[in-house]
């Protein structure tokens, strides 16, 4: 059987990179999937791309608190009740001094990557807490346990994931709500040159300088590597695990 057969997820920044990945493999095992996404078209283009398996597309921004009820609501009401929560949308910082980084700037960082955590929580726990199961798994950073200069908001924001993460596991682990935390190592989707400047060539120098060689198994990490993962949290494979930060990082972490 399917993994997540009769299983009903939202996954966010499901338009593009891992959050698609996540989807289409979580819809491949069984699971109703809605893809959000603040891009529309990116989101419909994603969910048409999973082919027969059941997947809506929702536009949402994960930041805004009543788009995140909506997209909890529209979910439920599409399919019935919600076990999986993959908090996947995220923003990255092209490298910045502090003094050059604007305070918009750093309150997008702070909202998209940590606060949107606590939004989806704060509307789906409650249909979790009524099946007393459900599994929350957020997408931090290796960024947010190893700092790197010029990368202050984007770091600080997922080091808020992750503490997030442990501190909502503690408290909803009574009601058998697993809520655990993959941090990605430098990867292969299109966010990754975003955190470098616009210069064509010194973005591909700097994936292979700054990134690559940053990484000790020497490649950038593929959306499919932290499907993989994202499929042990959110499934009763790990059915004990719970306020865990699960590297898939190549061993940049170490
Ligand atoms: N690519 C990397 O090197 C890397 C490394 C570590 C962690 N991460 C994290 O992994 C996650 C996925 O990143 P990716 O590499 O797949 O990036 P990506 O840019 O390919 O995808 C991110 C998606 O999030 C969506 N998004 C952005 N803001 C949103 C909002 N407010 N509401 C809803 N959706 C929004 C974007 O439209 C996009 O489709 C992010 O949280 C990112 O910070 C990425």
């Amino acid at each position: 059987m399917a993994i997540l057969q009769g299983k009903t997820a939202i996954v966010t920044g499901a338009g593009s990179g891992m959050g698609k990945a996540i989807a289409h493999l979580f819809a491949q095992q069984g699971a109703n999937v809605t893809m959000a996404d603040i891009n529309d078209e990116a989101a419909k283009t994603a969910a048409h791309a999973a082919g027969d398996h059941h997947v809506q597309a929702v536009q949402a921004d994960v930041a805004d608190v009543s788009g995140v009820e909506d997209l909890v609501a529209q979910t439920v009401a599409a399919y019935g009740g919600l076990d999986i929560v993959v908090n996947c949308a995220g923003v990255p910082q092209s490298f910045t001094s502090v003094e050059e980084l604007t305070v918009e700037q750093w309150d997008v960082m702070m909202n998209v990557n940590a606060k949107s955590i606590f939004l989806t929580a704060k509307y789906a726990v409650p249909f979790m807490k009524r099946q007393k199961s459900g599994s929350i798994v957020n997408i931090a950073s290796i960024a947010g346990i190893r700092a790197r200069p010029g990368l202050h908001a984007y770091c600080a924001s997922k080091g808020a994931a992750i503490m997030l993460t442990k501190a909502l596991a503690l408290e909803l682990a009574s009601e058998q709500i697993r809520v655990n935390a993959i941090n990605p190592g430098p990867a292969n989707t299109p966010m990754i040159e975003k955190f470098l400047g616009e210069d064509e060539t010194e973005k591909e120098e700097g994936i292979k300088t700054i990134f690559q060689e940053s990484v000790p198994l020497g490649r950038l990490i593929e959306p499919e590597d932290i499907a993989q993962g994202a499929l042990y949290l959110a499934s009763d494979l790990s059915k004990n695990v719970t306020g865990e930060i699960l590297n898939i990082d190549g061993g940049r972490g170490i």
